[in-house]
This record gives C-alpha cells, structure tokens and sequence, in this order.
C-alpha cells in the first residue's frame, strides 16, 4: 500500500507518525506524542552506545534485574532514559520494563494518558562490551480507564493483553547505522538516522518478510537441551533429505534485536526454543516475543510458540517467558508440521 508520503524526500518519524494521525480522524495526537518520547529515549541510548567506549560506560552496573541477571552500566542508563522520557510525555499511564520488577505507574502531576507500554531498554547486553550490535524493543498498548489505575499490580493487569491488540510495536537497532523500525498495524516502516540530521529518515517503506529465507538463527550451543520438534527440524534444515537442496546458513547474533532485524530483511528463521534448563525458553512474551511476532506478521511472516501464535498469548505475567519461533511464513509453517508430528 502507498505511504501517501512518495515523491517527498526526507520523510522523518515524526512526519511520518504526524501523516498516520491525519488518517485516523478520532486520533488526539497521544500516540504521536508517546512515539515522539520513546524516539527521543532512542536517539539518547545511541549517543550513550556510541559513546560507551571513550565514556567509560561498558562493563557491569554491579546490580541485577528481577530475572536474576547482571545488570550492564548501559542496561540501566538505557532503563533511565526510557522511563525519563515516556514519563513526561504525559501520553502514557503505564511502564513494564525488563529492568524493574513491577510495573510501574506514571505520576499521576502529569497528564497520565491512556497508553500502557513495555519495554526492553537495551537488548543484547552481552554483546555491549564487544560494539556488536544492540538495540531497544518495545510495545504499545491502549488501556480502558487509566484512573482506576492505583496500584503496581493494577497496572501490570492492564497491560497483560495478547500481542494481537498492540497499538504499536517497533525496535532500534544501534548497529553499523542506527534503524528504527515501527508498525501500527499498518504495515512495517524502517527509518534510519541521518547523523547529520539527528533524524530518523523513512528508508525502507512497507517492509516484507522473503516468503522463503535461506538462514537459520538459534544459540545451537544448546541443542543437548532441545526438545525433539526443534531437534528434528534443525537436522532437516543441515541435512536436507533431498540431495539437490542446499542446506541453509546458520547465523546468531545473540541480540534479538539484530537476528530478527536480518530475518526481516533476508527472510529464514529465528529460534529461541524452550529446552531442559528453560521448561519456557529465554525471550520474554511482553518487551521481546509480542512486539517482534507483531513486527513479522506485519510484514508478512510468522511466529508461533509451537502451541500457538506469539500474537495469542494471554499474558499472565509482565516478565513471562515463551518459545519462540518466527520468520519467513513458509519456514515457520515447516516447523510447524515437523512439530504437529512429533509432539
Ligand atoms: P537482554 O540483553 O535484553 O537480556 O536480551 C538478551 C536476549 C536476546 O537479545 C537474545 O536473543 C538472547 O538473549 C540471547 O541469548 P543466548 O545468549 O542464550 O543465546
Ligand atoms: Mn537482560
Ligand atoms: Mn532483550
Ligand atoms: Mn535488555
């Protein structure tokens, strides 16, 4: 579908998101609002990434998240600017994040709006120190009453919904360039930053997944652990029964953020599976699974658990955890058949 925005150069996100509200008659400018403060929380965490080395900002916080990992000096820098900005827009009523351990209420002396949101601040930490790519995720979801909103436990109710009614879902990526790529459920839209500019730049419009990739993407450093589903199919795709078929390229970034990125673009698969040591695997459903499995089906692929798709999940917890397999739809449905005769 046309963007409406060809022919213009230099369409920025903010012109962008701007245009999106025209079309939407009943809509206030809140999200507009909203996604100008997470765009800001962006641009801030990649001045700090770039910066990492000669700021002396790698390396450990010296403290931990609620999942029982190292916090990164850049995990909590990233977690500030996130909260900081989304705060004083005064369009969002609720935070999740994979740094807190509650869900957090916005203060009630801003205009607490009617948007709930989750977040991870800075994906791939373990890749920080070494400047290989990283990025931030999130989601963003509309809520029925914000007033009635009181507590912590309140507020992670309201924002446990399944992916399928995300208003909006998008994750930088601060690699050799930074991107940002975004979906309101109207297509998938990729901007990169103009250095120069300090704006993200409309880049690559109506993003589509390849129907077919050629690429794998799992920590195969756990394959003991895997379930036989993902052992089969793994084996399927080194070893191809058919003696013509090549078999595919393995490729693992270990940010979620990139692997998913490259799957968008190539098309393939990417893999966090549940195994003996994770009974529900690595990623988490609200700030990593649900905002990509919107991503990729908005772009024409697909994502599952191996039960069902990422996008039906209801939520029972903010920092719960699932399988997760997405990608290209005709590798994804591979899987699925693999996984339909064994399990
Ligand atoms: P985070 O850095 O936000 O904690 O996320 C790390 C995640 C994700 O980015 C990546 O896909 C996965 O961890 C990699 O895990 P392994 O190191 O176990 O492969
Ligand atoms: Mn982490
Ligand atoms: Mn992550
Ligand atoms: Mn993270």
């Amino acid at each position: 579908a046309p963007t409406g925005l060809e022919g213009l150069d230099s369409v920025t996100l903010t012109r962008f998101v701007l245009h999106g509200q025209k079309s939407h008659a009943e809509a206030k400018g809140d999200l507009t609002m909203l996604l100008a403060a997470v765009q800001l929380a962006c641009k801030v965490t990649e001045t700090c990434v770039r910066r990492a080395g000669i700021a002396n900002l790698y390396g450990l916080a010296g403290s931990g998240n609620v999942q029982g990992e190292d916090q990164k000096k850049l995990d909590i820098i990233a977690n500030d600017t996130f909260k900081v900005n989304i705060q004083s827009s005064g369009k969002c009523c609720v935070m999740v994040s994979e740094e807190e351990d509650l869900a957090i209420l916005c203060d009630r002396t801003y205009n607490t709006g009617k948007y709930a949101i989750a977040f991870d601040p800075l994906d791939g930490s373990s890749n920080i120190d070494a400047n290989v790519s990283i990025g931030s995720i999130f989601a963003i979801y509309k809520i029925d009453d914000p007033a009635a909103i009181t507590t912590p436990q309140e507020a992670a109710k309201e924002i446990l919904q399944p992916g399928r009614e995300m208003v909006c879902a998008g994750y930088a990526m601060y690699g050799s360039a930074t991107n940002l790529v975004i979906s309101m459920g109207e297509g998938v839209h990729g901007f990169t930053l103009d250095p120069s500019l300090g704006e993200f730049v409309l880049t690559d419009p109506n993003m589509r997944i390849p129907s077919r990739g050629k690429i794998y993407s799992v920590n195969e450093g756990n394959a003991r652990m895997w379930d036989p589903a993902t052992t089969e199919y793994i084996k399927g795709l080194k070893y191809p029964e058919d003696p013509d078929k090549k078999a595919y390229a393995l490729r693992y970034i270990g940010s979620m953020v990139a692997d998913i990125h490259r799957t968008l673009l190539y098309g393939g698969v990417f893999i966090y599976p549940a195994d003996a040591k994770s009974p529900d695997g690595k990623l988490r459903l609200l700030y990593e699974a649900a905002p990509m499995a919107f991503l990729i089906h908005h772009a024409g692929g697909k994502s599952t658990t191996g039960k069902e798709d990422i996008l039906d999940v209801m939520p029972t917890g903010i920092h719960q955890r699932v399988p997760v397999y997405m990608g290209s739809p005709e590798d994804v449905a591979d899987f699925e058949a693999v996984h339909a005769k064994i399990n």
